[in-house]
C-alpha cells in the first residue's frame, strides 16, 4: 500500500469522542517508550505527525490520523508507565480497555514489543487479555536496529516459545526499525489485506 495522504484528525480523552464516521482504525499500542509514535511517523513518512519523546508517557490520548481519506492509524497511550494516569503498573487504564473492547472502529491492533527485551510480564498480560477476548491483533518487534540479525532471531524465537506455552496459534508478527526504515512495506501490505478482508 502507498500512503499518499496522512493528516492529524483528532485527539480523544474518551471513546465517545473518537470520529463518528464509518472508517476503520488500525491501532498501535505497547509499553511507554516502545516506539509507537516513531513507527507511525515511519509508516506515513511524515516525521512530525505523531509526537516522539525520550520521556515515557508522551502520548496520553487516543490520536487519530486519517490515511488516504479512507482509514485511520491510531496512536494509543502507552501502558506500564505509572505516572501516565491513576492506574497502577501492571494494569491497563480505562481509556485503553474502553478503546480495545468497546470501540467499534477498532479493526486491528498492533502490539509493539522492544526486540531487545525478554518477554515482559505486562506485555504477556496484555496479549493474553486480547487473546481471551478475541481482539484481532499482531505483534511488531521494534528498535531492530539495536540488534544484530542473530540477536533478533534469538529474541523472536524466545518470544515465540513463551507464547506457545499458552497459545496454539501465534499472532502475525513483524520486525521494525523506525531509525532504519525496516519493516515498512511488510506492515503496510498487511494493513492493506486486513482492510480488504472487511
Ligand atoms: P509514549 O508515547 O511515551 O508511550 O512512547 P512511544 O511508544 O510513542 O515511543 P516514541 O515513538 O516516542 O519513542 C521513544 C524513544 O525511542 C524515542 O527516543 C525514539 O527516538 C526512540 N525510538 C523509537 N523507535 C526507534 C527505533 O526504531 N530505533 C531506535 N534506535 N530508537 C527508536
Ligand atoms: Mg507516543
Amino acid at each position: 500500500m502507498q500512503i499518499t495522504k496522512a493528516i492529524f484528525k483528532c485527539s480523544s480523552e474518551r471513546i465517545t469522542q473518537v470520529p463518528k464516521d464509518a472508517l476503520r482504525d488500525i491501532a498501535f499500542i505497547g509499553r511507554s517508550n516502545v516506539g509507537k509514535s516513531s513507527l507511525i511517523n515511519m509508516l506515513t513518512r511524515h516525521g512530525g505527525l505523531a509526537k516522539v519523546s525520550a520521556t515515557p508517557g508522551k502520548t496520553r490520548l487516543i490520536n487519530h490520523f486519517l490515511i488516504n481519506n479512507s482509514w485511520y492509524l491510531v496512536d494509543l497511550p502507552g501502558y506500564g508507565y505509572a505516572r501516565t494516569s491513576k492506574q497502577l503498573r501492571g494494569s491497563f487504564s480505562k481509556i485503553i480497555t474502553d478503546y480495545i473492547f468497546k470501540c467499534e472502529k477498532m479493526h486491528f491492533l498492533f502490539v509493539l514489543l522492544d526486540i531487545r527485551l525478554e518477554p515482559q510480564k505486562i506485555d504477556l498480560e496484555f496479549i493474553n487479555l486480547l487473546g481471551e477476548n478475541g481482539v484481532p491483533f499482531g505483534l511488531i518487534f521494534t528498535k531492530a536496529d539495536k540488534l544484530s540479525a542473530a540477536q533478533r532471531n534469538h529474541s523472536i524465537n524466545r518470544y515465540k516459545s513463551t507464547l506457545a506455552e499458552h497459545w496454539e496459534e501465534l499472532p502475525p508478527h513483524f520486525i521494525s526499525s523506525s531509525e532504519k526504515q525496516i519493516g515498512r512495506d511488510e506492515i503496510l501490505d498487511f494493513i492493506e489485506k486486513c482492510l480488504q478482508e472487511g
